[in-house]
């Protein structure tokens, strides 16, 4: 099930965040303004009384764009489309924005997921991550027809 997600999913999403992003994972203060930024969407995947995933997007306005600033699946909850579906409960929830969003390069499994579901690479951040591996910045953007003013 997909809810939006709360400060009361701080501990588990902590728990989450290091055992998605290690090195890269977010503080508790990183993870606390993800759950009460104003400009910031957030959901989570739960099964039971469990986290099973979290997503959440930055609104960028000036940009006229939403960023996909995490999204993990615990590992035992993986390939079953939770991933995919939180990216997607994010995506509707900043239409008409369009979606962006960076990823390792190293991070086959994410950039298939990406690729799948309609990211196309827009450029290169280098030596973004922690081990110095390149970020690929990608964009979906269901809007492409009309002249971007920006
Ligand atoms: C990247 C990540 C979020 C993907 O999460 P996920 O829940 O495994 O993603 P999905 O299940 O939606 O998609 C993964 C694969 O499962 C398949 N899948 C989707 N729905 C499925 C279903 N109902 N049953 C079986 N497989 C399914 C997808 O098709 C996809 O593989 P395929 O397209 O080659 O077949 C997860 O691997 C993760 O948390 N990784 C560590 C953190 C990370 O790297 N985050 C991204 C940072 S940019």
């Amino acid at each position: 099930m997909i809810t939006k997600a709360s400060w009361r999913d701080l501990n588990a999403i902590l728990r989450l965040e290091q055992v998605c992003f290690a090195k890269d994972a977010w503080t508790f203060l990183d993870v606390a303004g993800a759950l009460i930024g104003g400009d910031i969407i957030r959901f989570k995947a739960t099964c039971g009384d469990e986290l099973a995933g979290f997503a959440a997007a930055e609104i960028r306005k000036a940009e006229h764009a939403g960023w996909i600033i995490t999204l993990g699946v615990f590992p035992q909850y993986r390939n079953q489309g939770i991933g995919s579906a939180l990216l997607q409960t994010c995506e509707k929830a900043l239409l008409p924005l369009k979606i962006r969003l960076c990823v390792s390069m190293k991070n086959n499994e994410a950039i298939h997921l990406y690729k799948n579901i309609g990211y196309r690479e827009i450029g290169i951040w280098p030596s973004y991550y922690a081990d110095h591996c390149d970020a690929i910045v990608m964009e979906k953007n269901e809007q492409e027809t009309i002249p971007d003013a920006l």
